[in-house]
């Protein structure tokens, strides 16, 4: 994700902000740069790659002396990995320079706006945009030009912004992106992540959203959003920078858990616009469309099971789900009617590239859905929607999977209404849905403390079954997968329907089951298993909607999630999965972040 730094002091700012760079770097980025301000002007230094060219670059700092300045360390979203598309950027000007975090979503109307008021793009970035507004509603007043700029912009943001004419100041704007303030003596300093801050002070003002600050040596002045100056407590970091870079989690794994709501958010956000999902990167005619076959490897494929309900069921086309591996050796009948739905995080895994080659050379078109920016899988795809669930950095991915599907979700939505196979009814309340789900998904970190006290009493298992019907199938075979990766217990996901063929020989006394029952259409099917495993002495741990008594009764154990659509729940319903998974690695002291033998991305066959 990306990181951003700021400085006003006495030392050499571009030393301090590499610094502060540096300690951002575990969180992923692919680009880098910093702004320094000078007399009456401001120097920016930019590179792709490491932050260790951009010391080589700037000879540790000492090309761009001055003693305030802004950095960034980019992870593209919005344009390549790129030095154009590198943070800062400055206004035509130059007499303004940003950085940012977050995600603007009304980024294209302003860039059309700005751009037929004269003011030319350097970048393909949303960001850029922040800049000219700034300039372009600067009369001699920086703090007043900020303020009506921001004003403008819809997303999340964390911005640094200075100004030639104020060499001293640095204005920092939150909304929706963290933003936090070092209080030292004599200087001042902002940054994305504590990391970036407790070399050089443990004194933090935490902003608020709407909030927006000026920094200059001696000062730092928080103001509301209407401009008038507020006082902010000073807290004191006792984080070390082990648990700093987790955001004080033990582990990636857990922080990344917790990010959920907000990954799932910034992925959706930007793309449901006047009542409708808008998928400005899809250009496709999807008429011609016979069939949609999605591919993928690991827990992406398990995204592409779950997906493959949304889609069938709205969009009325047939869709199967294959394997990479399988698929670029199976001699598929791929044709020019297929469209190809291509699911993976890192946009690097062998076996996904080159099933997508072959089906693109049968004459299917490619529709990739990859976190990173720029990476193989985006470049040689057809269409790409990128995923915007920033780094994950834990082996095991949740955040990951959980955009996946929420962008599967997107386009269902948005095949089916361009398709004609959704009433305006049923999509106006899939949409509404749709929305809710963050929300839904903190619900469940919230509504689970017991968690940890049931891995507890599942930890200590040879193995675990996990069973379900339909969407709570597909779920069930991520949340084994899971189970298995990190706390290396044999796990098994069965159909439940598919129990008495086979795995119910297995059954025996204490053996635990996790039943899904979150898609009520089926429910009453899955209690008959969980009645039919029960009477084999098995101990069975029920996933379902608060308030469904006959389950409670039941069942021996309950993880409880709020009512979701079954065309959407999947990822809501996955979380208490990933945590319990968490939980039972943590109790059996498994390296959680990195599991054995499992690679983050998988690049060779
Ligand atoms: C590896 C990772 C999994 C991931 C799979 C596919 O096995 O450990 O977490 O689901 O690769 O990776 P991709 O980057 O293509 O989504």
């Amino acid at each position: 994700m990306c990181g951003i730094v700021g400085y006003t002091g006495t030392q050499n700012a571009a030393q301090v902000l590499l610094n502060g760079l540096t300690k951002l770097e575990y969180r992923g980025y692919d680009s880098a740069g910093i702004a320094v301000v000078q007399e009456n002007s401001i120097a920016i230094s930019k590179v792709t790659g490491r932050i260790a060219n951009l010391r080589a670059k700037t000879e540790d700092g000492r090309l761009i002396p001055g003693l305030t300045g802004i950095g960034h360390t980019r992870w593209a979203t919005h344009g390549a990995p790129t030095d154009q598309n590198a943070h800062p950027h400055a206004s035509n000007d130059g007499k303004f320079a940003v950085v940012h975090n977050g995600i603007i979503e009304n980024y294209m109307e302003l860039r059309e706006e700005l751009t037929q008021k004269g003011y030319h793009f350097e970048s393909e970035t949303d960001t850029e945009v922040i800049v000219h507004l700034v300039e372009m509603y600067y009369t001699g007043d920086f703090k007043r030009a900020v303020m009506k700029a921001s004003a403008r912009l819809s997303g999340s943001y964390a911005l640094g912004i200075v100004c030639a004419d104020v060499p001293d100041t640095i204005l920092v704007v939150r909304e929706a992106s963290p933003l936090i303030l070092g209080v030292g003596i004599g200087e001042n300093f902002f940054a994305s992540d504590v990391t970036a801050l407790v070399a050089h002070t443990r004194n933090a003002i935490y902003l608020e959203d709407g909030e927006f600050a000026a920094l200059t040596p001696d000062a730092i002045q928080v103001y509301d959003c209407s401009g008038h100056p507020i006082t902010k407590k000073t807290s004191r970091i006792t984080w070390d920078i082990q648990a700093a870079e987790k955001g004080g989690y033990a582990h990636f794994m857990l922080k990344e858990i917790v990010e959920q709501p907000r990954a799932v958010e910034a992925t959706m956000a930007p793309r449901l616009r006047n009542g409708q999902v808008v998928l400005d990167d899809l250009d496709i005619d999807l008429t011609g469309i016979r069939k949609i076959v999605i591919t993928a490897c690991g827990s992406a494929y398990y995204a592409g099971c779950a997906g493959k309900y949304t889609i069938e069921k709205l969009c009325r086309i047939p869709v199967t789900i294959e394997l990479a591996s399988e698929l670029r050796y199976a001699d598929p009948l791929i044709d020019e009617h297929v469209l190809l739905i291509v699911l993976s995080q890192s946009g690097e895994t062998a076996d996904t590239i080159a099933a997508m080659r072959e089906c693109q050379r049968r004459g299917a078109k490619a529709l990739a859905i990859v976190n990173v920016v720029g990476s193989t899988i985006a470049k040689n795809a057809d269409y790409t929607l990128y995923t915007w669930a920033g780094p994950e950095i834990a082996v095991a991915t949740t955040k990951g999977y959980t955009t996946q599907l929420t962008v599967l979700y997107l386009f269902a939505l948005y095949a089916a209404k361009s398709l004609g196979t959704v009433s305006c009814q049923e999509y106006k309340r899939l949409l509404a849905a749709l929305r809710a789900l963050p929300k839904q998904m903190q619900n469940v970190l919230d509504m689970n403390p017991g968690i940890p006290k049931l891995a507890e009493k599942y930890h200590d298992t040879p193995s675990m079954f996990f069973i379900g019907r339909n969407t709570d199938y597909a779920i069930a075979l991520e949340g084994a997968l899971k189970m298995k990766e990190i706390s290396y217990i044999h796990a098994e996901s069965y159909a439940a329907g598919e129990l008495k063929h086979g795995t119910i020989a297995l059954i025996h006394e204490g053996q635990p089951v996790i039943a899904l029952c979150c898609n009520e259409a089926v429910t009453e099917k899955t209690m008959n298993n969980i009645i039919e495993v029960k009477a084999r002495g098995a101990e069975v741990l029920a996933v379902a909607f608060k308030g469904n008594q006959r389950i409670i009764s039941l069942a021996d154990d309950m993880i409880y999630v709020p009512k979701v659509d079954p065309l959407l729940c999947a990822v809501v319903e996955i979380v208490p999965l990933q945590l319990l998974a968490y939980h039972v690695a943590k109790e059996n002291g498994c390296d959680i972040d990195k599991p054995k033998n499992l690679a983050k991305s998988v690049t060779v066959e």
